[in-house]
């Protein structure tokens, strides 16, 4: 680990300090233009006695703006000090996590894992419209059947096609031969780019793609494509426990990723991540965003700088040891209700390296999914699946009484 270390409260709370210090003070400085300041004093007081050892609500009240991408070029100079504490945030994922070079990578905390799947697209389509000299009839997003819906969103958006392959029903694998006849489907309508979806963790399943499969199919059918990762739901859990994983920036085929600090990092909402190798976040730049100093190549416009602080704070807490202990006791109790089911003889589906447990929908009666607010796979039609995921509340005493009520039927 190259920046990656725990860290105490005193010393978070110290670097919080410092750099909130190093951003505009509204109240020893003149600064006339900006329209910003900190929040609402006869509503958020600055001096309350609590706000002494809280370095992040310090910093809510501060209310520094992140507006704009921070690894690349100049950025506002107001709030210069937390600037610097999200850049460490994109190095120490970049490098430590996902196996980049030093330097090699931008991104910029998003306000969640559709805003970073968006922007992911977003650059895509620009880069093979400006590079390629591509039309946007001619690219279309590609991802499979279990990805998550921010995609279509971003389809829809950017009024580009989006292409599903589907997944086997029992191992949510895609199938390459279908993937083969999708590329081929799409090559027909006139399809010549893609941008691919690539799952770190799906939403349901916790089910992870294998990008070398997009790679054979898009080569074979010498189709140009550029790779984006979701990893929103596993991308602070798969690449623990996997370190062989091959879903990160030493794979040539990733190009950017999504990460979502406000699920399994417990950060607070509003904080989702997008990385991209360095040269990409150009095409998302907006020229007419002159006021903004430097460039401002994000879909957000002005952000909260305390949710940057958050991921910040998280992942200096823990360390990476504290972290991987962590995963491993969410893993722990995901393979104990997996052996309670395997006993009882219940089909359910579980990728063996992350936290989410599908169960068949007929295990299942209405009052038992009530009572432990089970997660169906659809809201609308009768449900196929429900999923349990195993976040840090979900204890063995709450999965065993689960385990009891389905076996005495309720
Ligand atoms: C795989 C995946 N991608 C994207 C998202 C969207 O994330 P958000 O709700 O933070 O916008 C989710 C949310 O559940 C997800 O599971």
């Amino acid at each position: 680990m190259k920046h990656w270390v725990k860290r105490t409260h005193k010393e978070l709370d110290q670097i919080i300090s410092t750099a909130l210090d190093r951003n505009v003070s509204y109240s020893k400085n003149v600064c006339l233009g900006v329209p910003a300041s900190v929040l609402d004093q006869h509503v958020f007081y600055e001096h309350a006695a609590f706000l002494k050892d809280a370095p992040l609500l310090r910093a809510y009240v501060q209310n520094p703006n992140h507006i704009g991408c921070h690894t690349f070029g100049d950025s506002e100079p107001f709030f210069e000090g937390t600037h610097e504490l999200e850049k460490e945030v994109i190095e120490l994922l970049c490098v430590d996590i996902f196996k980049a070079q030093d330097h090699s990578c931008d991104g910029y905390v998003a306000s969640g894992g559709t805003e970073a799947n968006i922007q992911a697209a977003w650059i895509y389509r620009n880069y093979f419209i400006s590079r390629h000299g591509a039309k946007q009839s001619d690219i279309a997003l590609l991802s499979s059947s279990d990805t998550h819906y921010s995609v279509a969103k971003a389809a829809n958006l950017l009024g580009i096609d989006m292409y599903s392959v589907p997944v086997n029903d029992n191992d949510r694998v895609m199938d390459e031969v279908q993937l083969d006849a999708v590329v081929k489907r799409s090559i027909e309508n006139g399809i010549r780019f893609f941008i691919v979806f690539c799952n770190m963790g799906t939403t349901m399943f916790g089910s992870v793609d294998d990008p070398d499969v997009y790679k054979r199919v898009l080569d074979a059918n010498k189709i140009q494509f550029k790779l984006h990762v979701d990893g929103a739901f596993g991308g602070f859990v798969y690449p623990v426990s996997d370190p062989v994983s091959h879903l990160n920036f030493a794979n040539p085929i990733v190009d950017s990723i999504t990460l979502d600090a406000h699920k399994m990092l417990q950060a607070p909402y509003g904080t989702g991540i997008f990385l991209a190798r360095k040269g990409l976040m150009q095409h998302a730049y907006t020229k007419q965003a002159s006021y903004v100093s430097g460039m401002d190549m994000t879909l957000n416009g002005s952000r909260g700088g305390v949710n940057a602080i958050a991921i910040w704070m998280i992942l200096f807490t823990y360390g990476p040891f504290g972290w991987l202990e962590k995963i491993n006791k969410l893993l722990y109790r995901t393979q104990w209700i997996c052996d309670q089911l395997n006993k009882m003889g219940v089909v359910y589906y579980r990728h063996p390296k992350m936290n989410i447990v599908t169960i068949r929908s007929r295990y299942i009666i209405r009052a038992l999914a009530d009572k432990y607010k089970l997660v169906p796979d659809s809201h609308n039609d009768d449900p196929a699946w429900y999923k349990i995921v195993v976040m840090d509340h979900v204890s063995i005493d709450q999965l065993q009484a689960f385990i009891h009520d389905l076996k005495s039927g309720i």
